[in-house]
């Protein structure tokens, strides 16, 4: 762990016409290229990687559930969170395989042997990152989460919309627009595709309702041919209609990776088993880390 002095700094006006405060981390010396380091800035941990030579800065907070990127592998420009395994590209910061999800990126360089970090994008990230943030809420259980948009969705409190999580596509409601000051500056942990239409819903309405219960059914019978010991005690189609999500009651086993398997090639569909009541510590056996899904 490195800690930080402040070297250089300059005056800003706005996101866009500003000066970098750059911050003097280290020797450079200390970090050849394919090594990283993490390093402590008002009370901020932040990931350094040298990729070929070029200076990558990181927020060393995975946006999925907060695990320490540095404790994941880095192997070229990918670094990989060892708690559930997400990839994200470091010269991006965007997520190999969740759309919408992404690394909070620092500008940073390498100059006359130091490594340096501009403070400005540190402080600034969160407002100026160029991302609509919105509170959305979604899913049968209710959850709420901040889902971003790059172009301006003119959504008001109540609207329908389409959002893409790392369940899949779903309908979500809106909690709070974009330009309410009081948004929540956090990751959006999803991306806001659009507002839905009427034809959206009532469409997606008559789906669910024709293969939910089918499928809740055959679901039970793959879990008493499999021995598995849990129930399911409810289920919701996605929006994408290729998702479906059981809500069980039981211990989660690795047989749920089978279930999942088998159930979603038998019905060409993707399976998520989430335990209605999240296990201490959540992590392996909900939905959101995808532990027990199969596509
Ligand atoms: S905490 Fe990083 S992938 Fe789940």
């Amino acid at each position: 762990m490195v800690r930080c002095n402040v070297v250089q700094s300059n005056s800003l006006s706005t996101c866009d016409q500003r000066m970098p405060d750059w911050i003097d981390i280290q020797n450079a010396e200390g970090l050849l290229p394919g090594q990283s380091t993490v390093v402590e800035i008002d009370e901020r941990r932040i990931g350094i990687y040298n990729i070929e030579g070029s200076i990558y800065a990181i927020d060393n907070q995975c946006p999925h559930r907060g695990a320490s990127l540095a404790a994941g592998a880095f192997d070229g420009a990918l670094v990989t969170c060892p708690l559930h395994r997400w990839q994200f590209n470091l010269i991006t910061g965007m997520a190999v395989e969740q759309p919408g999800t992404h690394l909070k990126k620092f500008d940073a360089k390498l100059e006359n042997g130091r490594v340096f970090l501009d403070r400005e994008t540190l402080d600034k990230q969160a407002t100026c990152d160029g991302i609509h943030r919105h509170l959305i809420r979604y899913g049968t259980m209710g959850w709420v989460g901040v889902f971003g948009t790059i172009e301006q969705v003119d959504c008001q409190r109540g609207d329908p919309v389409i959002i893409q999580t790392n369940r899949g596509r779903e309908l979500g409601e809106t909690l709070m627009a974009t330009d309410n000051g009081s948004m929540p500056s956090e990751q959006p942990i999803g991306e806001l595709l659009g507002i839905a239409t009427d034809d959206d819903i009532s469409g997606f309405n008559i789906a669910r309702d024709n293969v939910q219960v089918q499928l809740i059914s055959e679901c039970d019978e793959h879990i008493k041919r499999l021995g598995i010991n849990v129930e399911i005690v409810d289920s919701e189609l996605l929006f994408d209609q290729t998702t479906i999500v059981f809500y069980y009651v039981g211990e989660a086993t690795e047989q749920l990776g089978q279930l999942s398997a088998e159930f979603g090639n038998a019905n060409n569909v993707t399976a998520v088993f989430h335990p209605l009541i999240e296990p201490e510590g959540g992590g392996c056996g909900s939905g959101g880390c995808g532990c027990h899904s199969e596509e």
